[in-house]
């Protein structure tokens, strides 16, 4: 693939160091900023993004067009806010893109602001991610220096800055109203709706939260237009997909060659696996994919030619997510992995909904009981209602219905190891993973 189909990475240095200014100059950067400021109305950045389909690659895949377009324009200035908490295990992408390429992360939230007619910037970035921190606050200063970002941007009388806010630390922070909560220094836990955050965010004002990589597609689509965006997807053979972009995959698991890499949206999952993820490391066979993240569901090796875009991974009961796949090899234990994913989402619940404060400790509680001593049919059908009474619409906010999406595809799918468990009275994998 060359550059130009790898807008979000074919910039970044050969040497894992961050692209700086000047570098970022010479390949074409802020040039997108230089035309809105120089002739282009705020609504028409918003239907070149409306008509490019960009959909939020933060895991909802909602249109982004379609967001900026709700916030009211008459109300308080108008808060633009980067999501780049980043901690569902298994993604790695935002890292990538704002320790490669940190000028494209500022010059797409100057020209979202744009649109939006925002006057204040935030970008809300994970604890751990130091190095991040250090490259972004570099690029921060340097684009102030060059007159990309502050008062007056560009001599155009648009003034727009950024603040770099390093999260205490918790899963929920990257809920975006719980990390509205969380910038106003108040607990994390996600507010009522309505209001939405559109309308009624930070401090009260029309709040837009974008992700990272979302973000990072605005220069691109605002410099080479909707039709060059739509057309880097992929769908049926020799057709481009519904949805546009590329996407910065990640693999993990026991891959030859885990890792991340650019690639049209609408991958067929076999690809990411096989070609990019150089296929399972010998002596490994694969039993299960989740596609997009802890939160996303089991896809089995019959649906390796599922394309990865918004849609079709819905139909086999999993998303998109955020598009980094992890792969579950046949010999760990799927009741050990699932029991290792629900106590993450247990110790991350905020604790403000019941049925997510009690059910998710409870359900790890049954996870436990299967993998030490076996269980019998009444925990799978306990383990089967939660994945209801937790399901959508039941709780406060989406996490207790992600975390359930792997169980209620394992239950389907690991089935038989679930039964093995029970005649086993315990895990029938021994410690290295061999199998007994
Ligand atoms: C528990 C939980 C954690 C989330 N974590 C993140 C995150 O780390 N990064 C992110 O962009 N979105 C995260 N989201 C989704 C955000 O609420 C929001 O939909 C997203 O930031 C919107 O940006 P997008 O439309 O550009 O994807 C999370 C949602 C939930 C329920
Ligand atoms: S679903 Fe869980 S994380 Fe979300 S508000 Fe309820 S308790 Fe908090």
């Amino acid at each position: 693939m060359s550059n130009q189909e790898r807008p979000l990475t074919g910039r970044f240095p050969a040497d894992g160091s961050a692209l700086d200014r000047a570098g970022y100059e010479r390949a074409g950067g802020y040039q997108a900023l230089r035309k809105v400021l120089g002739g282009l109305s705020p609504m028409a950045v918003i239907d070149e993004v409306t008509r490019a389909n960009l959909r939020g690659r933060g895991g909802a895949g909602f249109p982004a067009g379609a967001k900026w377009i709700s916030v009211p324009r008459d109300l308080k200035p108008c808060v633009l806010i980067a999501n780049a908490d980043e901690m569902e295990p298994g993604a790695f992408k935002d890292r990538v893109l704002m320790e490669g390429d940190p000028h494209q992360l500022i010059e797409g939230m100057v020209v979202t602001a744009w649109a939006l007619q925002a006057r204040h910037g935030y970008i809300f970035l994970r604890a751990e991610y130091m190095e991040a921190a250090r490259r972004l606050e570099r690029a921060l200063h340097e684009a102030r220096a060059a007159g990309y970002l502050g008062d007056d941007i560009l001599r155009s009388g648009f003034s727009f800055d950024i603040r770099l806010h390093q999260s205490a630390g918790r899963y929920i922070c990257g809920e975006s109203s719980a990390l509205i909560n969380a910038l106003e220094g108040k607990r994390a836990i996600p507010r009522a709706k309505p209001p939405r955050p559109t309308t009624s965010g930070l401090w009260g004002c029309p709040t837009v939260v974008n992700n990272v990589e979302t973000l990072c597609n605005v220069p691109h689509i605002v410099a080479r237009g909707a039709r060059w965006f739509l057309d880097l997807s992929e769908g049926p053979v020799g057709k481009r997909g519904k949805d546009g972009g590329t996407k910065v995959y990640g693999v993990s698991g026991r891959v030859r060659r885990p890792g991340w890499f650019e690639a049209p949206m609408g991958l067929p999952l076999r690809q990411v696996v096989q070609e990019w993820g150089g296929g399972m490391v010998p002596g490994f066979r694969l039993r299960a994919v989740q596609p997009g993240g802890a939160s996303t569901g089991f896809l089995g090796s019959e649906h390796l030619d599922v394309p990865l875009d918004f849609d079709s991974p819905q139909k086999f009961g999993a998303r998109l997510g955020t598009g980094t796949v992890i792969v579950h090899d046949d010999r760990t234990c799927p009741v050990g992995a699932l029991l290792n994913l629900e106590r993450f989402f247990a110790r991350e619940s905020c604790g403000w909904c019941t049925p997510c404060r009690e059910g998710l400790p409870w359900v790890a509680e049954i996870l436990k009981t299967i993998e030490e001593s076996g269980g019998d049919s009444s925990h799978l059908e306990i383990l089967e209602e939660h994945t209801h009474l937790l399901g959508p619409g039941n709780t406060f906010c989406a996490h207790a219905p992600g975390a359930m999406e792997p169980l209620q595809t394992g239950l389907v799918l690991f089935r038989e190891e679930f039964e093995r468990h029970r005649r086993h009275r315990g895990c029938p994998y021994s410690e290295n993973g061999e199998r007994i």
